[in-house]
């Protein structure tokens, strides 16, 4: 199979959410998964970006990459990588983040028993690629989810408009968040406005970014 002549925009790993010079909000995505998505994709000859949260994986060969931290980083750096062919949105995004960052440390105060944190929404990356002008071909994005991952994953495919999506399960041992392996149940809307669905795994990661490829490159419009 092949991806040449077309731009592959991947995101992946975890975003951190600075609370304060020391302190963040983080997640236990590794990066796995969406490394092993840009590899395969540079092996099938697209040119591919890679948006890499804090992580501690070599860079693929082949892969353009570009490391941020946070999710308006990686909002801003995907927005940036556009126009391409395929995004795909592998990337544990952080849903909320501190109103504020603290410039100093934050100390515990004499006599209070607990620190309230106020969070606030963080951009949708991926919603917001799918709704650009500049839209790729095929927008994939991940499900992670602890219940109903079907239901979840079917919603999302909606709400965020989305052509495909890869749920996994976490929350687990064996797939999701840093395993090597991992299970996906991929959906997609068909033209007829029924719902596409394959399992694909368990199977280590590597082998699942392959197969994923093979789905996304059917979605292909010729
Ligand atoms: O990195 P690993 O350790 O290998 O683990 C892989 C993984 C479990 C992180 C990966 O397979 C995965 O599921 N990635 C998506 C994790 C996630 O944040 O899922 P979600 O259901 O919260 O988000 C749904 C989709 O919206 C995702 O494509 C996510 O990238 C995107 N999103 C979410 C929030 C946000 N602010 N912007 C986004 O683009």
């Amino acid at each position: 199979m092949s991806l040449a002549g077309l731009r592959v925009v991947v995101s992946a790993g975890p975003t951190y959410e600075d609370l304060d010079p020391v302190r963040f909000l983080g997640n236990r995505s590794s990066g796995k998964m969406g490394f092993a998505i840009a590899a395969a994709a540079a092996r099938r000859g697209a040119e591919t970006v890679l948006v890499a949260g804090p992580v501690h994986l070599p860079t693929p060969e082949g892969v353009a990459r570009i490391d941020v931290r946070s999710a308006a980083q990686m909002h801003a750096v995907v927005l940036d990588a556009l126009p391409a062919d395929v995004y795909v949105g592998a990337a544990a995004v952080a849903d909320f983040t501190p109103e504020n960052i603290a410039t100093s440390k934050i100390k515990k105060i004499p006599g209070e028993a607990a620190l309230v944190l106020r969070l606030v929404r963080t951009p949708d990356i991926l919603a917001d690629v799918a709704r650009d002008a500049r839209r790729p071909r095929v927008v994939l994005g991940f499900a992670a989810e602890t219940d109903d991952v079907a239901a979840y994953a079917r919603g999302k495919l909606d709400a965020k408009r989305v052509d495909m999506i890869a749920a996994n399960r976490v929350g687990q041992a064996g797939s999701g968040f840093e395993s090597d392996d991992n299970a996906l149940s991929v959906y997609w809307r068909r033209d007829d406005g029924t719902v596409g669905e394959r399992t694909l795994g368990p199977a280590p990661k590597v082998a699942l970014a392959d197969a994923l490829l093979d789905l996304v490159e059917e979605r292909l419009p010729a």
